[in-house]
């Protein structure tokens, strides 16, 4: 995998839930700005430990041809990922804390709910001619299996819809059986190989690419996974630039 920057600040975010959707996912994407690099640093050594070259993410950000795209939710959260109620000494203290304040005639304060923001993984495009470049993809260890690689994923496809690419290409090591899979999953298919490319192991690459992204019957097969992530994790913000696709709405 290579790697990408934050153009689109000035993204805008929707809400992509249905009205009838009443589950919020935790995590939600928005674009990368510079002074997320340390985080990206941070993350990408952590998921990339024998990564001799690190991503240039400080010059890349900025460029109009990359995008980096961050899965973030609050810090301090229910942590509701089982769907059970926050325990009770947190909802006491609460309580407590309104209650002394109802008696001593203070004014309600804003709950405290929404902490500093917290990034659990990251994805990197560079986006080359009528081609979309996964270049980098990862999700914080303890924040695996959650759902966040496919949101990841989502953020890309639509990404490069609403850039006008054709396809999504990227490479990755024959032994990372969980990459491949997130990525067959999203319609990439093995298209190729280049022998002893990561210089730490030599191990080859497998390159993958989508089939055309344009075509009705892959918009229709990503927008049922779209819609199957929803169900299963909720319903997410994500960004999209103005003029963008707005097909992917579930
Ligand atoms: C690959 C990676 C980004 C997946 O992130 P994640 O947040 O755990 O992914 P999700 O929870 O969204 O899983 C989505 C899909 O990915 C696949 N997948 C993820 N982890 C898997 C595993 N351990 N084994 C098999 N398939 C796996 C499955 O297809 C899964 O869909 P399913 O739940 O319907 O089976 C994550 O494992 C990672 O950061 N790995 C280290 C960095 C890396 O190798 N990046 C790719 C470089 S090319």
């Amino acid at each position: 995998l290579a790697q990408i920057s934050a153009a689109q600040t000035s993204s805008q975010t929707r809400a992509a839930a249905s009205p009838d959707q009443a589950i919020a996912n935790r995590y939600r994407l928005r674009a990368a700005g510079s002074a997320d690099v340390r985080t990206l640093e941070e993350l990408e050594r952590e998921a990339f430990p024998t990564m001799t070259a690190g991503t240039p993410f400080r010059s890349d950000i900025g460029r109009t041809t990359s995008l980096y795209l961050l899965a973030t939710r609050d810090s301090v959260d229910s942590g509701n990922v089982t769907g059970r109620p926050p325990s009770l000494v947190p909802r006491l203290l609460r309580d407590l804390r309104s209650l002394g304040r109802v008696l001593l005639f203070e004014p309600p304060r804003r709950e405290a709910a929404a902490g500093p923001e917290h990034v659990a993984g990251f994805v990197g495009l560079w986006f080359v001619l009528d081609e979309a470049h996964v270049i980098v993809i990862a999700t914080r260890r303890e924040e695996r299996l959650r759902g966040v690689g496919e949101l990841l994923m989502i953020g890309a496809f639509e990404a490069a819809l609403a850039r006008g690419s054709r396809v999504l290409t990227l490479e990755v090591r024959a032994s990372n059986e969980a990459a491949r899979a997130l990525y067959r999953k999203y319609g990439f298919e093995d298209a190729g190989l280049r022998k002893r490319y990561y210089t730490d192991n030599n191990e080859d690459a497998i390159i993958m690419t989508t089939p055309s992204i344009t075509t009705e019957a892959f918009r229709a097969r990503l927008d049922g996974l779209v819609r199957m992530h929803a169900g299963r994790w909720g319903s997410s913000e994500r960004p999209t630039t103005p003029g963008g696709h707005a097909t992917h709405v579930q």
